[in-house]
């Protein structure tokens, strides 16, 4: 692989993937690890990310020295550029003067230069630092400067050493992409041939070393994830796996369908639905504080799913056989934020990644550990799935309970769920469901204003439309959808849903809100 050093900012899972969009499979790696611990990966590049510290902060992450002793072509990014040339002899200034944002920035771009080569001589890059590299170490070339900072990009051909000031993994670097590319595919010869198309090949076989001839349950939910990782653990395993769907009385209209029929139409899996609306809603009466929503939520569907376990085992029994394995669709970004050891604050508890019982008899099959979410949604498309599955936007496993701030009751949810698939089909009607990255629909139940319909006065209850567009939902800017679509989706919201004379929209970026309001 190409290893990802992290340096402790967030960088890191957008370096891991634009090397992945230049077909070459990556993976994240501590700025901890050891030069040993790297060998023993038999890396065939590195990518030393950027990171949030000055290099003379006190405790500044570092990198092990032997690192840049094993021979392994190697490109430094922001911090990992300074890390880079500090290790090797270079200098770095703390000028005090801060270049942040886009940068006009000035390349030797003769086809000689390796990395910048054919390039136009002035571009936009984008920075964000406050120290600069004033001297490189010896046997390097300078590639690039701005107007303050005389040393922006460098290379060493013969040790195959590159680095640049700026962030060539953001969008905002008119050729960032190109210089990843140039580095992986020129400077270090490493050929472009991974795709997620491959992986299917390869999970499928490690799924069949792993499980044998056991019986496997599956966490079915209706979303991407969980469909992809199903579908290849079916095709790995076929009639020995049982997916689980529960559903929880909080899922949006037409969703229990679309697992029951299009999914099970487009698979053949064998299904156990679990009907717990009951208990969710008896669970979650006279609660509104949204923590303790989550985890009565996230308590509640291990019980029923430890239910369907149960259920599952007696019928697997009859034939004499136990369930041994359970499958999960966690992500390649789940795993890094959660062991990473680069510190990221959890903010929310998800329900399905930490909320596992402890005593937990099964031993977890993760086929789509490694991948990021458009390299899960190819693999899908591989195997077949439907575009209504594969292509579906995400919704979260606590569903419209974290949707509606206030108490969750049976005729509030039936509201909700009215207001959310008229969005829906709206939005898809005017072709913008490939534009935003999910558009929550959210009632605000203990809010009520005073409107006027028909002859009369009304008091009822706003709904806000939260549409976003993101990468990983990491980040997240609130879409500018158009104000014709906007105007009929309030339209037909305030004449056809009872109880709600308001429709308003979010316009806050995450950060600060985060893309749910709960
Ligand atoms: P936030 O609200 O944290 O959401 O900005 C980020 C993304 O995660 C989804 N989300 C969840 N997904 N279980 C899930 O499976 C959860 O508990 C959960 N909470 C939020 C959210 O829809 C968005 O895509």
């Amino acid at each position: 692989p190409v290893l990802v050093v992290d340096f402790g900012a967030q960088y890191a899972q957008l370096i891991a993937r634009r090397v992945r969009e230049a077909s070459v499979y990556s993976e994240i790696v501590p700025h901890t690890i050891t030069a040993e611990e790297v060998a023993a990966k038999n890396p065939i590049g590195i990518v030393l990310s950027g990171g949030p510290s000055s290099v003379y902060e006190e405790g500044a992450p570092s990198l092990d020295e032997g690192i840049l002793e094993l021979g392994v072509p190697t490109l430094g990014i922001c911090y990992g550029f300074q890390v880079m040339a500090r290790q090797l002899g270079g200098e770095v200034a703390h000028t005090g003067l801060r270049e942040y944002g886009s940068t006009e920035t000035t390349v030797r771009a003769d086809d000689g230069n390796v990395l910048l080569g054919g390039q136009p001589e002035h571009q936009v890059t984008w920075m964000s630092h406050g120290d600069s590299v004033s001297v490189a170490p010896e046997g390097f070339e300078v590639l690039a400067s701005t107007a303050s900072t005389p040393v922006a990009a460098f290379a060493n051909d013969e040790k195959k050493f590159y680095g640049v000031q700026w962030h060539p993994e953001v969008k905002h670097s008119q050729f960032g992409q190109r210089v990843l590319e140039n580095f992986l595919h020129r400077a270090a010869g490493i050929a472009a041939d991974w795709n997620p198309g491959n992986v299917i090949a390869e999970q499928i076989e490690r799924i069949r070393e792993q499980v044998g001839s056991a019986r496997v349950i599956s966490a079915l939910s209706g979303g991407v994830d969980s469909a992809v990782s199903t579908a290849l653990v079916q095709r790995a395993v076929g009639d020995q796996l049982t997916a689980v769907f529960v559903d929880h009385g909080l899922l949006r209209k037409g969703e229990r369908e679309q697992v029951q029929n299009d999914y099970v139409a487009a698979t053949g899996v064998n299904l156990v639905t679990v009907d717990a609306a009951d208990t969710f809603l008896d669970a979650l009466e006279g609660v509104s504080d949204p923590e303790q929503k989550r985890k009565i939520i996230g308590r509640e569907f291990i019980r029923a799913f430890e239910q369907a376990e149960l259920d599952v085992i007696a019928s697997a029994a009859a034939s004499g056989e136990k369930v041994k394995f359970l499958v999960q669709g966690t992500l390649y970004p789940d795993v890094v934020e959660s062991g990473g050891g680069t510190g990221t604050a959890n903010i929310k508890s998800h329900h399905n990644v930490g909320g596992l019982p402890e005593d937990l008899q099964f031993e977890l099959v993760e086929p789509l550990r490694t991948l990021f979410k458009d390299e899960v949604r190819a693999i899908g498309r591989e195997l077949g799935l439907p575009e209504a599955i594969v292509g579906r936007q995400p919704f979260p496993g606590p569903g419209l309970g974290i949707r509606i701030v206030g108490e969750v009751t049976r005729d509030r949810l039936a509201l909700l769920r009215e207001a959310d698939a008229i969005a829906r089909e709206e939005l898809s009607a005017a072709g913008l469901d490939g534009e935003i990255w999910q558009c929550p629909v959210v009632l605000l139940a203990d809010v009520r204003s005073v409107g006027v319909q028909g002859d009369g006065r009304t008091y009822g209850h706003p709904i806000v439309l939260r549409p976003v567009s993101s990468e990983d939902a990491m980040t997240a800017d609130w879409t500018r959808l158009p104000y014709d679509v906007l105007a009929r989706i309030s339209n037909r919201i305030t004449n056809e849903v009872a109880e709600v004379n308001r429709v308003v929209l979010d316009v806050t970026s995450k950060p600060p809100g985060t893309i749910e309001w709960e």
